[in-house]
């Protein structure tokens, strides 16, 4: 049997049901394949199910505010998926009459979609035959084939998206597709694959070579850096000050707390009460240290919960607002962590 047969066959017998797949509506594939880029499937569909209820149609998502559209996806984390989202929405509206783009070149040029996007969208929505090269796919690929190029290489790409071309079904491109990133989700797992009920067992070649751990490989460690947030929470009476991030920086359009930012982590008030000088600020509550680890940095925010005896000089920076109305803003998980321990 051909590779792409052995793989549907086993998606046939293991797949989840999942809305997605059972539509060829353009615009719910592009919106769940946007969710789903570093995003696991079970904290995904949620998240789906609610853009699905809230914006039906490409319209109704390219009317809505981004504020709207960042606290719907508060706490997906990559922001700026969302805020491509919704340009996207905006320009397949505006450029294109409202209809979804049908053709492989089209759909790679939209902001956000990348070779998989286009690939995952063209082949689930139109059939057509396009490879879909992802974490998952490159895991079963290296495993199965025993190729040893780094996947983080340019030559490796080469090789891989070589093989991907000559593997997939061009009769049924969707269900192969669906097919090999099931697998990757399901079967053959990064940490610890089924190897024992594995339809490939007897040929895989890092199962025979006991390669499991060692494949796929990186050429290179990703760079992580490490950040020391300081955010004072002012509150006053049923208020608090939230900031805007207008910054080029992690966050941009999501609300946090004024912040001081130090190179290692502060032991006491002194600096802040000095910044803040004239907002007469008295130490309620610091909390403990929060650890925050995003792809390429880890952040370590402590929260200083203030009051104050100056409100009216607090800069106009910052927007005030009543505590209760916080969920109309979009914040990151971090700030939500922690204000459930204040609420
Ligand atoms: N991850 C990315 N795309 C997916 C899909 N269509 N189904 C399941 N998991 C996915």
């Amino acid at each position: 049997m051909a590779f792409s047969e052995k793989i549907i066959s086993w998606y046939h017998q293991n797949k989840r049901d999942l809305p997605w797949r059972n539509t060829s509506d353009p615009y719910q594939i592009w919106l769940s394949e946007i969710i789903l880029q570093q995003t696991r499937v079970d904290q995904g569909l949620s998240y789906y199910n609610k853009f699905i209820e809230n914006y039906p149609t490409i319209n109704s998502l390219a009317s809505a505010s981004e504020k709207d559209i960042l606290n719907l996806w508060q706490g997906l984390g990559y922001y700026s998926r969302a805020r491509n989202l919704h340009f996207t929405a905006k320009f397949i509206v505006e450029k294109h009459n409202g209809i979804f783009p049908t053709e492989y070149v089209d759909v790679l040029n939209l902001k956000g979609v990348g070779e998989y996007t286009a690939a995952a969208i063209t082949s689930f929505a139109y059939g057509l035959s396009y490879p879909v090269i992802d974490g998952n796919v490159y895991r079963v690929l290296s495993r199965i084939f025993g190729i040893e190029m780094p996947i983080d290489s340019t030559e490796g790409k080469k090789i891989f998206k070589k093989l991907a071309i000559e593997l997939i079904d061009t009769k049924n491109p969707a269900d192969y597709n669906q097919a090999i990133m099931e697998f990757g989700a399901l079967q053959c797992t990064p940490k610890k694959p089924n190897c024992e009920n594995c339809p490939f067992r007897l040929e895989c070649f890092a199962l025979t070579n006991e390669l499991i751990l060692e494949l796929p490989k990186k050429e290179k460690k990703i760079k992580q850096r490490n950040r020391y947030f300081n955010y004072i929470v002012i509150i006053d009476n049923e208020n608090i000050y939230l900031k805007e991030r207008t910054e080029k920086d992690i966050w941009i359009g999501l609300y946090d707390f004024p912040l001081i930012e130090t190179d290692k982590p502060l032991i006491s008030f002194d600096k802040i009460n000095k910044k803040y000088n004239s907002y007469k600020l008295t130490l309620q509550k610091k909390s403990e240290e929060y650890k925050h680890i995003l792809s390429h940095q880890k952040i370590y925010a402590t929260f200083w919960l203030v009051s104050t005896k100056n409100s009216t000089k607090i800069n106009s920076n910052f927007t005030k607002i009543p505590l209760k109305e916080i969920n109309n803003y979009p914040i990151p998980k971090l700030i939500d962590n922690y204000l459930k321990t204040i609420l």
